[in-house]
């Protein structure tokens, strides 16, 4: 269909490479089912030859995959695109993305090669892909920055040696939105077979720009986006597939563009990939941050008032911001507990859910109403943590207003399945707690960052702590819940830990900019 736009998503791989952004088996199958509920095309599990990690996430991920695309990433190498053949053939959708760099800039210091070399091994590279599959894409990784006549030259050949997805990346968010376009329309129109082909772009936000870039080139007849969610990715980031979807969709009397999105699930979508990695939306997001239907000012509050689409383009209904009717609360049994989590998309076997209807059943006697923030936290705490090294068993904090006795941590954990205690003082309750915790597991790493937010409203909501650790060159987000905020911030931190020790385990990892 002419009309219609493809969603790529690549927040489980360009997205996982942004700093601290690393999520563990259990969690990237979990956020891979949420793309398939949100409708996304196709998405694109990981770079399986980075790493032995990657790999196995990325067969999990196809394996569970029901009619959505899985996508593996690999260079234009016998090695890399085997490895992700393996990782992907179990999907009933496989894609195989091949790229190489056709920049000069990359081409000369990067790769070190001819333009010649370069477009052989794109042949060489699509050819082998297209013997495994007849789904192939290949991207001109530093597109924006090549040079026009010979992107078209390498084009033409990618989609003869049986490319059928053309992507052209502004790898290092250096294009502005009109060049941009003219550049795509350039190599659409001098590339002879250019109509066998669905061309696609892969924007970064280096100049904020990544949305508006996207939007710009299906202007020129680009018809797939490859976006992450809440616009996670390399650097500043790629475009935010939440902020693409609802320009189509709000201002579709400008497109034109049809696409498969379900809008309301983007909320949902975002929440869940803030929480899985302890990031938490910028209040002032687009479409999904807690500013973005909040009117302050009087003049606004009253023209809402009046008539809601005086200050109001789209409603945050359409996007998925509602709380569902469906309660959850200290009476609750556990059919009506096992249903809501479904209906939040968890699919939990015994086990889980009876560790879920216990925790329901604490945090219900000190909160009299769950929201579904509360108990996509809970899966979080719960669940998704049963593999790590350290676990937090108890905490005790004394903090004071006076200058007698300071602040004071006791903490018990299980470290390696070993049950070990420590106590001491600190500047702040939180300062004892993470040297506590810290003398346990005989680590110094530096706290980098430590942030504090509320999950619901309401003074007994449960906190919600992200912080972020740093050891030498190898950084680890970690985040908690829980409605003391101590306990929140202890857990945080423990969390944090094991994804820094899943780091060392896994060794390091490949980049695709290592070219
Ligand atoms: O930014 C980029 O160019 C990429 C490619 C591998 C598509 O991520
Ligand atoms: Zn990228």
């Amino acid at each position: 269909m002419k009309n219609r736009v493809y969603f790529f998503d690549t927040t489980l791989r360009d997205g996982e490479q942004s700093p601290g952004a690393t999520m563990n088996l259990q969690e990237k199958l979990r956020l891979a089912h949420q793309l398939e509920v949100l409708g996304v095309d196709i998405m694109e599990a990981g770079f399986p030859a980075s790493s032995p990690g990657d790999f196995e996430a990325v067969r999990r991920i196809a394996e569970q995959a029901n009619n959505i695309q899985v996508a593996g990433l690999a260079r234009c190498t016998p090695a890399d695109i085997d490895r992700c053949w393996e990782a992907i053939r179990g999907a009933k959708n496989p894609r195989l993305h091949v790229f190489v760099s056709t920049s000069p800039l990359h081409m000369r210091h990067k790769l070190r090669k001819s333009p010649d070399e370069v477009l052989a091994m794109a042949v060489t590279g699509v050819r082998r892909c297209a013997a495994l599959t007849d789904n192939v894409e290949f991207s001109c990784e530093d597109f924006s920055r090549s040079e026009g006549d010979f992107v078209c030259r390498v084009v033409e050949a990618a989609i003869k040696a049986g490319a059928t997805t053309i992507n052209l990346p502004d790898t290092v968010g250096y294009a502005v939105p009109e060049e941009f376009a003219a550049r795509i329309a350039y190599v659409i129109t001098n590339t002879p077979n250019s109509d066998k082909a669905v061309f696609s772009v892969h924007c970064h936000n280096d100049l904020g720009l990544a949305v508006a870039n996207t939007l710009a080139a299906f202007r020129v007849g680009v018809r797939q986006a490859e976006v992450t969610l809440g616009g996670i990715g390399e650097r500043a980031g790629n475009a935010a597939l939440e902020e693409v979807v609802m320009s189509l969709r709000v201002r579709h009397d400008h497109f034109g563009l049809e696409h498969n999105i379900v809008t309301e699930q983007l909320y949902p979508s975002c929440r869940l990939l803030s929480m899985t990695i302890g990031q938490p939306i910028p209040h002032n997001k687009a479409i999904v941050g807690v500013n973005a239907f909040a009117h302050e000012s009087g003049i606004h509050q009253d023209g809402m008032l009046k008539h809601r689409e005086t200050y109001e383009i789209m409603t945050p209904e359409s996007v998925g911001r509602t709380e569902s009717s469906l309660v959850i609360g200290k009476h609750s049994g556990r059919n009506a507990v096992r249903n809501k989590f479904e209906s939040l998309g968890y699919k939990l076997d015994e086990e889980q859910l009876n560790l879920l209807f216990e925790a329901v059943k604490k945090l219900a006697d000190r909160k009299k109403t769950l929201h579904d923030d509360d108990l996509m936290a809970l899966v979080q705490e719960e669940i998704y943590r049963m593999p790590d090294r350290i676990r937090l068993r108890h905490v005790s904090i004394q903090s004071s207003d006076t200058g007698g006795v300071p602040p004071t941590a006791a903490v018990i954990m299980d470290v390696d399945g070993v049950e070990r205690s420590g106590a001491g003082f600190g500047v702040g309750p939180v300062d004892a707690l993470f040297n506590v915790i810290a003398d346990i597991v005989g680590r110094e790493p530096e706290l980098e960052q430590y942030a504090i937010n509320a999950i619901t409203g309401g003074t007994d909501a449960q906190g919600e702590v992200s912080v972020r650790l740093r050891e030498g060159n190898v950084y680890a987000l970690g985040r908690g819940a829980h409605p003391d905020i101590f306990v929140a911030s202890a857990r945080a931190y423990v969390n944090a830990l094991n994804h820094l020790f899943a780091k060392e385990e896994e060794g390091p990892r490949l980049h695709c900019q290592l070219n």
